[in-house]
C-alpha cells in the first residue's frame, strides 16, 4: 500500500526527536525518512535537490534550526545560513516537487511591546539576529513554496537536547537559591505536543480528496502565559526540589542577544484550521518532568 513518504529534517533536536518517538503510533499513515546533519545538512543545496529527486517526499518538516539565541548574534553568518537560506533552499525543493512544507519559527520575531497576544499577522520586528534569521526564513519559505505551512511556536521544552526545563533541574539540584527574571512573558511550548500538533495537522492533508493546502503562518504554543520566574517556580514545586526561586528584573541578567519582554502567542488560528486541541502549559509540564524520570529509569 502506498504512503506518503514524510521528509524530517533536524531528527535529534528536541522536536525532531519528539516526532521520531510519535512517528511509531503514525507509521500505518505514513512512511517517515529522519535525517540529521550528518544525512542531509540543509545548507548544501545539491544534496537537499538530489535527496528530493531521490525520496520524492509528500511533505517535509523542518526541524533543523539554528537555535542558540545568544550565540547568533555573533555566529550571524551560521544563523542565516541555516534559518533563512537553507529553509529557502528546502522550499524551492518542495516547490519542485509539488511537497508540503512545515517549517518552524519563533515568538522572537515579534519586540514585545504589545500588552495582547500576538496573531500571525501582528506586524514584526525582531530585536536579536535570531528572530531576524528566522523572519527571514519565513518570508523565503511563503515567497518560494505556496504550499508553505509556518508554525511559530515559544519557549520550547522537552526531555530532549538543552532547554530551560532541563538547565532549571540542573541548577536546583546543584544550588539551595537561584535568581530568575520575572519580567519576560511567554508560552511555554512541550515539544510533544508540537509533535502531535504537527502529524495532526499532516493526516488531512495527506488525503488525497483534500486538494486545498492551508499555506499560511500560524502560532503554536501550550495554553498560558506566564514569566520565566512562574515557569521556574512550576518546576520547583513540581519536582519538590530543595531549592528557593527569586524573582530578579532582566536587567539583572543581560545576556548578549536582547529578547522580547512580552511575546504571547494566539494560537486561536492553527487550533480553528486544524481543529486541534490546546493543552495547559502546567499540565504539560508534568507531563514532561514524567517523561524525563522514565528515561532516567
Ligand atoms: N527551542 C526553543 O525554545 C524554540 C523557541 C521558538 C521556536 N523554536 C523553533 O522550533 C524549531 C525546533 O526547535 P528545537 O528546539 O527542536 O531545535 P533544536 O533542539 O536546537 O534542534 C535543531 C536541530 O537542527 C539540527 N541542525 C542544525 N544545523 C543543521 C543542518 N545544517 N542540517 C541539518 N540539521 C541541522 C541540529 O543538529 P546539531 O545539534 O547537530 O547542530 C539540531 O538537531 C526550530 O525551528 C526553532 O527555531 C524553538
Amino acid at each position: 500500500m502506498y504512503l506518503p513518504v514524510v521528509l524530517v529534517t533536524g531528527k535529534n533536536g528536541q522536536l525532531g526527536s519528539e516526532l521520531q518517538q510519535l512517528a511509531v503510533q503514525y507509521k500505518a499513515l505514513f512512511q517517515f525518512i529522519f535525517t540529521d546533519k550528518s544525512t542531509l545538512d540543509i545548507t548544501n543545496p545539491d544534496l537537499v535537490y538530489h535527496f528530493f529527486e531521490q525520496h520524492r517526499p509528500q511533505f517535509c518538516i523542518n526541524c533543523a534550526a539554528y537555535t542558540a539565541v545568544d550565540k547568533a548574534e555573533t555566529e550571524q553568518q551560521q544563523a542565516y545560513a541555516i534559518n533563512a537560506e537553507a529553509v529557502n533552499t528546502l522550499a524551492k525543493a518542495c516547490a519542485a516537487t509539488n511537497a508540503g512544507f512545515i517549517s518552524f519559527s519563533t515568538d522572537y520575531v515579534f519586540d514585545g511591546t504589545q500588552n495582547k497576544p500576538y496573531k500571525p499577522d501582528d506586524a514584526t520586528q525582531p530585536v536579536n539576529y535570531y528572530g531576524y534569521s528566522k523572519y527571514m526564513g519565513e518570508q523565503l519559505a511563503l515567497k518560494n513554496c505556496e504550499k508553505s505551512i509556518i508554525i511559530r511556536t515559544s519557549w520550547v521544552y522537552s526531555r530532549y537536547g538543552n532547554n530551560f526545563v532541563k538547565t532549571m533541574l540542573r541548577l536546583m539540584k546543584e544550588r539551595t537559591e537561584i535568581n530568575v527574571v520575572n519580567d519576560q512573558y511567554g508560552c511555554p511550548t512541550y515539544a510533544a505536543d508540537l509533535a502531535k500538533a504537527v502529524l495532526d495537522i499532516l493526516q488531512p492533508l495527506s488525503n488525497a480528496s483534500f486538494n486545498y493546502f492551508p499555506s499560511g503562518i500560524y502560532h503554536y504554543a501550550n495554553e498560558g502565559a506566564i514569566s520565566w520566574f512562574q515557569f521556574a517556580q512550576a518546576i520547583q514545586q513540581l519536582t519538590q526540589l530543595p531549592c528557593t526561586v527569586h524573582p530578579i528584573p532582566s536587567s539583572a541578567y543581560p545576556t548578549a542577544a536582547k529578547r522580547p519582554m512580552y511575546s504571547v502567542l494566539n494560537i486561536k488560528k492553527i487550533l480553528h484550521v486544524f481543529h486541534l486541541q490546546q493543552t495547559n502549559w502546567r499540565q504539560s509540564l508534568q507531563s514532561c518532568l514524567t517523561a524525563m524520570k522514565a528515561m532516567q529509569q
